[in-house]
């Protein structure tokens, strides 16, 4: 079966320039040659800890930055000279802050008709059944969609942003720290959410967390990073029970046991 994603020998750099008029370019190295591949409807974890590349890669599978090596995403090459429409039907990406993500001022269904505004798909009814559909994929029921985004609590608003990541039905969700910024509780819906969504929908999803336990908890198989590399890569389960990188181990040592979750 041809993988939904494939990631091959992926590096990036930040570049940027030191002060001054001749200011000398500054490369700074973050990911080198990073391998991985998600099967469609997988749920695939990358952990590791602040700093070690997680967010640049979610970065260069979005097509948001330049990377050397190659990223495919269901058949389609990822880079600068990639079909953007073909690629937002395939790639979609919910990220920590939903506040930050959302106007406060708009209406929910205006937030999530937007896709397809910008996409130019569908007429107006189509857009608004679209809009109640993947509300109640969400969660929340057809009402909210007049409620503006500052009417909403967090878990709502993360559920609004999980919504426009679904509303062209893409293949491949990068869920960045999606639930880090939730409390326990609010997290742990959240993650029930992304998996009735893996099963219902069966979407293929990029679950990037540094905690360890929840990315245990909600993937079938892992991906640890550290500076920038993959130190060990394989069944979540095993690596969990039997972390062979001395990172791992660390990493598992550092994060408390959330309560609620098993
Ligand atoms: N726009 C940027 N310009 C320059 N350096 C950057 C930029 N964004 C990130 N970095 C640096 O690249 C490295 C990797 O950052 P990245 O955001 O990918 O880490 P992360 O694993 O997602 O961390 P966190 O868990 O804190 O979100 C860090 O050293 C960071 O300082
Ligand atoms: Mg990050």
């Amino acid at each position: 079966m041809e993988n939904l994603l494939s990631v091959r020998q992926v590096s990036s750099s930040y570049v940027s320039r030191s002060l001054g008029s001749f200011g000398r370019r500054i490369e700074k190295p973050v990911l080198h040659g990073i391998n991985l591949e998600i099967a469609p409807g997988e749920i695939f974890g990358l952990v590791g800890e602040s700093g070690c590349g997680k967010t640049t890669l979610g970065r260069c599978i979005l097509g948001l930055i330049d990377y050397r090596g190659e990223i495919t995403i269901d058949g389609l090459r990822q880079g600068p000279r990639a079909n953007r429409r073909e690629m937002a039907k395939r790639v979609q990406a919910v990220f920590q802050d939903p506040a930050a993500s959302l106007n406060p001022a708009w209406r929910s269904g205006w937030i999530l008709e937007e896709p397809l505004r910008i996409n130019k798909m569908g007429g107006g009814a189509e857009r608004r059944r679209r809009v109640d559909e993947v509300l109640e994929l969400v969660g929340l029921d057809p009402s909210y969609k007049k409620r503006r985004v500052h009417e909403l609590s967090v878990g709502q608003k993360q559920r609004i942003c999980i919504g426009c990541a679904l509303m062209l039905r893409p293949r491949l969700i990068i869920a960045d720290e999606a639930v880090s910024a939730l409390d326990v509780s609010m997290g742990a819906q959240i993650l029930n959410l992304f998996r009735e969504l893996h099963q219902n929908l069966s979407l293929g999803m990029l679950f990037i967390s540094h905690n360890l336990n929840l990315v245990h908890y909600l993937c079938g198989r892992i991906a640890v990073m550290k500076d920038g590399r993959i130190v060990e890569q394989g069944d979540a389960e095993e690596i969990y029970e039997n972390p062979r990188d001395p990172y791992t181990k660390a990493l598992l040592e550092a994060v408390p046991e959330p309560p609620g979750l098993r």
